[in-house]
C-alpha cells in the first residue's frame, strides 16, 4: 500500500515536473523551450511545418535598450530573413500573429505593419484581420496627435486554417433582438454563446462590449510590469492562442523577451516555444514561469475591465485653478 502511494506521488511529481520543465534546446517532446539566443540561428533546429501559432513582437528598431538603431531598409531586409524562417516552420493550418507599432525618423511615423504587410505577401501570406489594440495611456505628443493604438497583423499560410470563434466570443449588446421578418420572423437572431469580437476589441470584465481592445499596455501601474521596456499584456496573447491554436499545439514567440507569449500558452495547455537574447530578460521570464505554476503569478485575469476613473479620486476631478482660470476647457463659464 505504501509502496503504491509511494509510486502514485513519484508519478505526480513526475508529470508535474515535465509540465512545468523549462528546456533551453528545441524538442518535440519538450511542453516548454525558452533559448537563450539569436532567433535566426536557433530556428535551425525546427523542422519545416512545426508550429501552429507564431505570435510576437519584434524589435521595432527605435533604437531601445536591446537593439541598434540602423535605417529601416537594412531593419526590414534583416527581419524578412527572419520571417521567411518563420514561415518555413510554420503548420500549413497554422497563423503568424505580428504586432508592431511606429518607427519614427526625423519627426516623420513610418507604420511598420504597412512596411511588414509587403514582406508577409512576397512570401505568400494571406492577411485575415488588421487587429488594432488600442490602449488608453501613453505619451503625449506636442507635433501630432497622440498614439493609442498598435496592430497585430494576422496572417495564415493557406484558406484551412484553424479558427476556433466561439473561445473569443464576446457577449451581444442586444440579446434580445428577433427576426422582424422572413421565415425566421419572431426568433431569436443572435448566437447563444455571444457575437465576434470584431478586429477592434476592448476587454471589459462583464461584458467584453465596448468594440475596442482596449488591454492596457503595460506600464508601470500593470500587475504584470517587469523590467522589460515593452512587453506583451498576457491577455493580448490567449486571445490569440484561443482562436487560432488547440490544445498541445506548438506556439512560438521569435522575440520571447520576458515569456509573456509563452504564459499565455502554458495557461491554456499549449506547448511553447521562445527565443530570447538577453539573459536577464530569460531569467525574469524563467521566474514569471514558475510563479505560474506555484499560483503566485500577478497578471490581469483575461477580459478583466479596463479602469475607468469614476470622477471621483482626486485624479479626476478637476483641480480648482483650473474651475477659475477663464482660458481653460474646464472653466465653468465656458461649459454654459
Ligand atoms: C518588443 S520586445 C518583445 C517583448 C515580449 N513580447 C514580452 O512580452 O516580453 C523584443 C525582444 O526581442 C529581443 N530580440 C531582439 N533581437 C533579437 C534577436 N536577433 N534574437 C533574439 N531576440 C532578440 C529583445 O531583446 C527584446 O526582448
Amino acid at each position: 500500500m505504501v509502496e503504491k502511494q509511494k509510486t502514485l506521488f513519484d508519478n505526480f511529481i513526475n508529470e508535474n515536473t515535465k509540465q512545468s520543465e523549462i528546456n533551453n534546446d528545441f524538442l518535440l517532446t519538450n511542453k516548454i523551450t525558452y533559448h537563450l539566443g539569436e532567433t535566426n540561428t536557433f530556428l535551425n533546429d525546427i523542422a519545416d511545418e512545426t508550429v501552429h501559432l507564431i505570435v510576437t513582437s519584434p524589435p521595432y528598431n527605435i533604437g531601445k535598450e536591446y537593439e541598434k538603431k540602423k535605417d529601416i531598409k537594412s531593419y526590414l531586409d534583416t527581419q524578412k530573413e527572419v520571417i521567411q524562417e518563420l514561415t518555413r516552420v510554420l503548420h500549413p493550418k497554422g497563423s503568424i500573429c505580428w504586432q508592431v507599432g511606429n518607427y519614427i525618423k526625423d519627426k516623420e511615423v513610418y507604420p511598420l505593419d504597412i512596411f511588414y504587410y509587403q514582406i508577409f505577401k512576397e512570401l505568400g501570406l494571406q492577411l485575415r484581420n488588421r487587429i488594432i489594440w488600442h490602449f488608453g495611456h501613453g505619451l503625449h505628443c506636442k507635433l501630432r496627435f497622440s498614439g493609442r493604438y498598435e496592430t497585430l497583423l494576422w496572417f495564415t499560410k493557406n484558406d484551412d486554417y484553424t479558427f476556433n470563434l466561439d473561445p473569443v466570443r464576446v457577449p451581444s449588446k442586444y440579446p434580445g433582438k428577433r427576426h422582424h421578418k422572413g421565415k425566421k420572423k419572431g426568433q431569436i437572431s443572435g448566437n447563444p454563446l455571444g457575437k465576434n469580437p470584431s478586429d477592434i476589441w476592448e476587454f471589459v470584465a462583464k461584458e467584453w462590449d465596448l468594440e475596442l481592445w482596449d488591454i492596457p499596455n503595460v506600464k508601470s501601474n500593470h500587475p504584470e510590469k517587469t523590467v522589460h521596456p515593452c512587453q506583451f499584456p498576457i491577455e493580448l496573447v490567449e486571445r490569440c492562442v484561443l482562436a487560432f491554436t488547440n490544445e498541445n499545439d506548438f506556439i512560438l514567440d521569435p522575440y520571447a523577451g520576458v515569456g509573456s507569449a509563452l504564459l499565455a500558452g502554458i495557461k491554456h495547455n499549449r506547448k511553447v516555444i521562445g527565443v530570447e537574447k538577453e539573459k536577464d530578460y530569460i531569467e525574469v521570464g524563467k521566474q514569471r514561469i514558475k510563479d505560474f505554476f506555484l499560483g503566485n503569478l500577478k497578471y490581469r485575469p483575461l477580459g478583466k475591465q479596463v479602469y475607468k476613473p469614476n470622477g471621483k479620486t482626486q485624479v479626476s476631478k478637476v483641480p480648482s485653478e483650473w474651475l477659475e482660470d477663464q482660458n481653460s476647457l474646464y472653466h465653468t463659464k465656458t461649459k454654459t
